[in-house]
């Protein structure tokens, strides 16, 4: 026996470990199971967790794809449950162009307005604002863009709580401020109930009360893009012959930045890769860029869809480069009056005295005159 058993040394060594391994790969397996069924409900936890808690866009961005083969229609309707993303402008503006093809929607869509603020840093108007839009929660969303310093800090219960875009440094009539205009759109558009897009600034109010706005906007034939053809050096003394043939000069516009676009021309501007070089390398000071990109570039794309009027107010009476700021010494029945009824204009082909919805510049010290009179002057 000793001498069988030493005969072959290795069949018993190798039995021992076949013994042996079979032991050890089984424990080396429950090991590793446990491994993979703590990390994915440790994973499926924190997905709840930050869902609920709306923050850490790194944790969704990254884990939820891995989730989305087992979407249904819900993923694609609900808006997005946080702002803060980590596309960069390449990534975001290549998502919000994706558009559905179909004439309907097979859920109940209520059109909502995006209001987008284009912002240094605080909304000094923010009380004027909350208490205009006050109960109308289905029908707007709000997205703020200011200086990437700046650190909002408004309460939960406030309707810009959360509401802060990705944002990077936008200066005045350069190509930065039209590319924060384009995130303001591209971030909005990533809810399919955003209907209307609406740019406003710090130094914006409303006009009129909410329902007033809405049905105004809603049941326009036109979006509201400021739009002209003006002769002299401000405005095709502007144009740049190196802009031709994509831009000739008698589809040279010039139009307020303040502008109200439907869906269809928010994707129109944000997938433009044809115009924008140009206006980026032949449009620079003094040729300022957010009075003349989306407004020419609309004029040639789609004309018929164009009221050529913006619906925000502003003063250039007193001359300058830069519009009359209204204080608190301004603000009165009458002045609100004067400057809704200013002039006349077409809605629908039709004239009309409401031409205007919205109006700037208003300084923080006009707010509390403002309020004051707001139910009265402005119907809310
Ligand atoms: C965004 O990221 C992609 C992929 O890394 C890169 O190709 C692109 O140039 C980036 N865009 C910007 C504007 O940084
Ligand atoms: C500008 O003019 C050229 C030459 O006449 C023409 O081919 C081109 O289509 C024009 N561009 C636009 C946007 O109309
Ligand atoms: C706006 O101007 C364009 C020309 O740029 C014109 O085709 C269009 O009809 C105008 N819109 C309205 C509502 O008059
Ligand atoms: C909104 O304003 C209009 C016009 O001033 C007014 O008739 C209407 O009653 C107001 N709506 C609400 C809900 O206050």
């Amino acid at each position: 026996m000793a001498i069988e058993e030493g005969k072959d040394p290795g069949i018993a060594s190798r039995t021992n470990q076949s013994r042996v391994f079979p032991m050890r790969f089984i424990q080396f397996s429950v090991l590793c199971l446990c491994l993979i069924l703590g990390v994915s409900v440790f994973s499926l936890y924190t997905i709840r967790y930050f869902k609920v808690q709306n923050v850490a866009p790194v944790s969704q961005s990254k884990i939820l794809p891995c989730f989305q083969e087992t979407s249904n229609i819900e993923t694609w309707i609900r808006p997005p449950s946080t702002l803060l993303h980590t596309m960069n402008d390449t990534e975001l503006l290549w998502r919000a162009s994706f558009a559905p093809r179909r004439k309907n929607y097979p859920f109940k869509r209520v059109p909502k307005i995006a209001f987008m603020f284009l912002t240094k840093g605080p909304l000094p108007m923010a009380p004027l604002w909350e208490r205009f839009f006050k109960g109308h929660e289905s029908l707007y969303s709000i997205y703020i863009h200011s200086l990437p310093t700046y650190t909002a800090d408004f309460p939960p219960s406030s309707v810009f709580y959360s509401r802060q875009i990705p944002s990077q440094i936008a200066e005045w009539g350069r190509m930065s401020m039209c590319d924060a205009e384009r995130r303001l759109l591209a971030n909005a558009l990533l809810d399919i109930s955003n209907e209307w897009f609406i740019l406003l600034s710090e130094a914006c109010i409303p006009l009129a009360n909410f329902s007033v706005v809405y049905r105004y906007i809603s049941r326009s034939r036109y979006s509201f893009m400021g739009s002209f053809d003006e002769p002299g050096p401000y405005g095709r003394g502007r144009y740049n012959g190196n802009m031709a043939p994509e831009v000739n000069l008698t589809d040279w516009r010039k139009g307020s930045q303040w502008f109200e676009v439907n869906r269809q021309l928010a994707i129109k501007i944000i997938e433009d890769t044809t115009y924008y070089p140009k206006f980026r390398e032949f449009c620079t000071p003094s040729c300022y860029v957010d009075e003349h990109y989306f407004q020419t570039m609309l004029s040639i794309e789609t004309p018929q869809l164009l009221a050529n009027r913006s619906l925000t107010y502003v003063d250039w009476s007193r001359g300058g480069a830069h519009p009359a700021t209204f204080g608190q010494a301004d603000i009165s029945e009458d002045f609100i009056k004067k400057i809704s009824g200013s002039k006349t204009c077409l809605y629908n082909d039709q004239e009309t005295t409401v031409c205007f919805l919205f109006a700037r510049k208003f300084a923080p010290s006009a707010l509390p005159p403002l309020l004051e009179i707001a139910s009265r002057a402005l119907g809310f």
